[in-house]
């Protein structure tokens, strides 16, 4: 049973308990073993602890329970900020995206955004989403190897270039896809992964040092971007994200900047591929690893045509549980942004001052006993069995900062998984269990899920 602090039982705790400094080894374990970490240290300090400033991150109070992630997610979002927290990730993303954004430029950006993602737009992604996947398994042959990560990767790239940038087969898809892929697979390598939450290893020594790869590879990047946005400002404008960000207008009547907008698609791009991806490798690795579970999908399976509307596909219930225990299990993200108080707070007992800030940490949530019995356990039955809370189930954080791609990550995932296990049998190259690795700032299955068709 996990140790939590009840402050209010205890008048003394002024400010709640925790890690008084992170030394080297403590860094260590925080990037490359974060999991048996985060449990090691809600074991030693309860549900809701202090954690100093590591890496590019602030010094904060991480949430494990659910009491407190209700408690903030239902607070007033005037009381906090979240841009100035989110600075580690603009060397990946740019430093003028949505994560940049507080109070009512960013929630004019969310407006802006949100419809592209929702109601008929997300309908209209169905068929897309479907034919990418039916063209992507058109091409295994029996005894093929592949890896679910890379396969994966290459359908939710496919997926937001397409659907959702209206990026089509024209001169910069192929260019793109390939650079963005070769950027983002920088960080299967422990030594990239360091750069990012060390800034001290950010010196740029030339292409063969590892952060001045990372940048030749990200400039790559950015120029492919730039030549699209050009090129799109000459074109009639349509519905998708790209066309929206190059004609919205602000109050002054003007137009974001060249920048802004190459570092929202950036962000987009990076958000709306690279984690979907990590969590549907996970799913087909749960599925295989678990015969039953798999034969269980494939008889729901059997109730649908190829040419069942994506929409009903998604409400499978089985499938949507599949969904669900995968991104509870092991979350892509292991904490939402952090969300810094612009005042003094009482929080759950505990009397904070302005500019410290609060985290949930989405894997302890998802991984409390009184919520999911046997945490480890991959079961599937729990989403059938009773309806989680916004509070209890997290993988996509809360409140004015929610993420703004969870019903599209939903879809996708939902109607790969259908696409491909109706069609194709594959089983796991490797029967030992695959553990979560970093990535970058995100988590995925370590060697990617090998699988054979069969
Ligand atoms: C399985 C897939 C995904 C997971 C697990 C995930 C998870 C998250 C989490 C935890 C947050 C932070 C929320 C908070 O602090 O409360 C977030 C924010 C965000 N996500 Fe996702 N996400 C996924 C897919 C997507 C997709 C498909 C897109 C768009 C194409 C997207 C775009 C964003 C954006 C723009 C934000 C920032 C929202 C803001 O600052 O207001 N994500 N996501």
């Amino acid at each position: 049973m996990t140790a939590t602090i009840n402050a209010k039982n205890n008048p003394k705790l002024a400010f709640p308990q925790g890690i008084k400094r992170y030394g080297l080894p403590g860094i260590f374990n925080l990037i490359f073993r974060p999991l048996p970490t985060l449990e090691a240290y809600r074991n030693c300090y309860g549900d809701i602890y202090y954690s100093p400033s590591f890496a590019g991150f602030p010094s904060l109070i991480v949430i494990g329970n659910v009491e407190g992630v209700e408690t903030l997610f239902t607070a007033d979002t005037e009381l906090f900020d979240s841009a100035s927290s989110n600075t580690a990730f603009q060397p990946l993303l740019g430093n003028q995206s949505i994560l940049q954004l507080d109070g009512e430029p960013h929630k004019k950006r969310r407006k802006l955004l949100m419809p592209s993602f929702h109601g008929q737009q997300l309908q209209n992604y169905g068929e897309i989403i479907a034919n990418i996947t039916q063209s992507v398994i058109s091409e295994w042959q029996k005894d093929d190897v592949i890896s679910m990560r890379e396969v994966a990767q290459e359908i939710t790239l496919s997926v937001i270039l397409k659907a959702v940038f209206g990026i089509s087969q024209g001169d910069n898809y192929q260019p793109l896809k390939q650079q963005l892929s070769r950027y983002l697979d920088l960080f299967n390598s422990p030594v990239y992964t360091s750069t990012l939450f060390l800034p001290a290893l950010q010196k740029n020594w030339g292409r063969w040092s590892p952060w001045g790869n990372f940048v030749y590879q990200r400039d790559k990047v950015y120029q492919l971007l730039s030549q699209e946005i050009d090129k799109r400002k000459t074109e009639t404008q349509g519905e998708d994200i790209l066309s929206l960000l190059l004609s919205a207008i602000d109050e002054q009547g003007e137009h974001l900047t060249k920048n802004e907008v190459m570092s929202e698609l950036m962000t987009l791009l990076f958000a709306g591929h690279e984690t979907t991806a990590s969590a549907l490798a996970w799913a087909f690795y749960w599925l295989h690893y678990h015969p039953q579970f798999y034969h269980n999908i494939k008889d729901e399976l059997d109730t649908i045509n190829v040419d069942t509307d994506p929409m009903e596909i998604a409400k499978l219930p089985y499938l949507s549980a599949v969904v669900s225990e995968t991104l509870r299990i092991y979350p892509v993200a292991l904490f939402t942004f952090s969300r810094t108080l612009k005042t003094s707070w009482e929080f759950m007992g505990y009397s904070l001052e302005k500019g410290i800030s609060l985290a949930p940490c989405i894997y302890l949530v998802h991984h409390h006993p009184d919520i999911y019995p046997n945490p480890k356990e991959f079961k599937p039955e729990r989403f059938l069995e009773r309806q989680f809370s916004p509070y209890e189930f997290i993988p996509f954080g809360g409140s004015n900062r929610r993420c703004i791609g969870y019903a599209l990550a939903l879809y996708e995932m939902k109607l790969v998984l259908a696409t491909v296990l109706k069609q194709v049998n594959l089983k796991l190259v490797n029967s030992q269990p695959i553990s979560p690795v970093r990535r970058g700032f995100t988590t995925s299955p370590k060697g990617g899920v090998k699988m054979q068709v069969v």
